[in-house]
């Protein structure tokens, strides 16, 4: 739970390479698909479950958020994940950390999702980047789900020089076609009828 915790975890390998999978929790079958990609690539892997305040809107879903520990820490067990670190808001958002946060650029953060959300991705970069500074990675895992979110975090590496790799992976759907999210529990019967038919039509669109 604790930074002292996850480094003096994360210290004992010098010459490991190391997964990281940062995760909001409410975990499914495209974390899983993130934790398989990097058992297969690095010697250890480390998942974090942080719900950071500070990527949520005003009126936005942060107090509703799904929650479910016991499940995520059940599903970190059977993937055989080396470490799980949860912190909480004082851990990571310290009176002592200081740093300024970094600011990615308007030119990705103002389109798409960032139209409807304009501070989502500076909190993004912001826990993500504090994520990285403890953890060390060598390498960070990221479903294509959120491609946006993937672009900027990997001009953030480049432009603060972090020597990481991000790992884009697979988008992971139900059998429906609805690519797979927390968020996804919120449909009522009616409503997710309605939505499964985006990527239905969708493939229609690309044929
Ligand atoms: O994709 C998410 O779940 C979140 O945006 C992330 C990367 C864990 C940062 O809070």
């Amino acid at each position: 739970e604790t930074i002292k915790e996850i480094t003096e975890f994360r210290n004992q390998f010098s010459n490991e390479t190391i997964g990281f999978i940062p995760t909001m929790g409410a975990l499914h079958n495209g974390h899983e698909s993130l934790m398989i990609e990097s058992k297969k690539n690095c010697d250890i892997t480390i998942v974090s479950i942080y719900l950071n305040p500070k990527q949520f809107g005003k009126n936005e879903d942060y107090n509703k958020y799904p929650k479910q520990i016991t499940i995520d820490i059940n599903i970190c067990k059977k993937n055989k994940i080396d470490a799980l670190f949860i912190p909480n808001n004082n851990e990571i958002y310290s009176k002592n950390n200081i740093t300024k946060p970094y600011l990615p650029s308007k030119k990705l953060t103002t389109i798409l999702c960032g139209k409807s959300r304009p501070d989502f991705f500076n909190g993004v970069c912001n826990v993500v980047e504090r994520l990285f500074n403890i953890v060390t990675p060598t390498h960070a895992f990221f479903g294509d789900k959120d491609l946006q979110q993937r672009l900027i975090i990997e001009e953030m590496v480049k432009d603060l020089n972090k020597n990481i790799i991000i790992i884009g992976c697979p988008i992971i759907r139900d059998k429906n076609g609805l690519a797979l999210s927390s968020r996804n529990s919120y449909f009522s019967k009616d409503e997710y009828n309605i939505v499964i038919q985006i990527p239905k039509l969708m493939s229609l669109i690309i044929k």
